[in-house]
């Protein structure tokens, strides 16, 4: 089954979609938390108690060494942390030092399947491809998933398909149709997934009906 984790550092949004039963993990990057306007620290903790499952946290060098040196900080928060390590060079050499260490990477900015195939060989556990940012420039991202999805498949590769900058539901379709593993969604997404004009029209008819049955 498709992996739903919300793409937010909002504690109110990650505990309303906890509350519906749906929510298997968090994606976080800088952007997101710099939105909440809360501290780094603070935010981390309450997503870490609040969700039982993959929370990923970015690290911010850009150099092997440091990001090594951060990634394991990072990693002995929680059993849950997933370290985010951007997709470069120095990423690659990072993420192999961790995952040999038993550490579980993230790999982040994927925009190809190349940079895929590289990040999965070196030892990350997931590869985030950003659709909406390849959409958002004329680049179909949906084609980047399906040629991501076959090549993992074709060698069983360890290696999970986590779809980021999802836009719209239609997204979140599609990438399940492909069989991505999972799909990281803004919380506006998973409303909108869960939401149909149909579903509130019905609800009104029944309710409307219901007051004319005689009790
Ligand atoms: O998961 C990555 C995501 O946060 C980027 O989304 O909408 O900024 O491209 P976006």
């Amino acid at each position: 089954m498709v992996q739903i984790f919300l793409d937010t550092a909002n504690i109110d949004e990650i505990r309303e979609a906890a509350s519906w039963g749906v929510l298997d993990g968090v994606t976080t990057n800088p952007t997101l938390v710099a939105k909440t306007g809360r501290k780094w620290a603070d935010v981390v903790q309450d997503i870490l108690a609040l969700v039982d499952g993959p929370i990923s946290l970015e690290v911010t060098s850009t150099q092997a060494d440091e990001m090594i040196k951060e990634g394991r900080k990072l990693a002995k928060l929680h059993k849950n942390v997933v370290v985010k390590i951007q997709m470069t060079t120095e990423g690659l050499k990072a993420i192999k030092v961790l995952s040999k260490e038993g550490i579980r990477v993230n790999t982040t900015l994927v925009f190809s399947a190349n940079q895929a195939i590289l990040a999965a060989k070196a030892g990350a556990k997931y590869v985030s491809p950003f659709i909406g940012r390849l959409d958002d420039q004329g680049q179909e991202g949906m084609q980047v998933i399906r040629e991501i999805v076959t090549i993992f498949g074709n060698y069983d590769w360890d290696c999970e398909v986590l779809v980021a900058s999802v836009r719209h539901p239609l997204h979140v379709i599609e990438a399940a149709k492909l069989g991505a593993d999972i799909v990281t969604v803004p919380f506006d997404v998973l409303k909108k997934m869960a939401g149909h004009t149909l579903t509130d029209v019905g609800l009104k008819r029944f309710l409307d009906d219901w007051q004319k049955v005689p009790k």
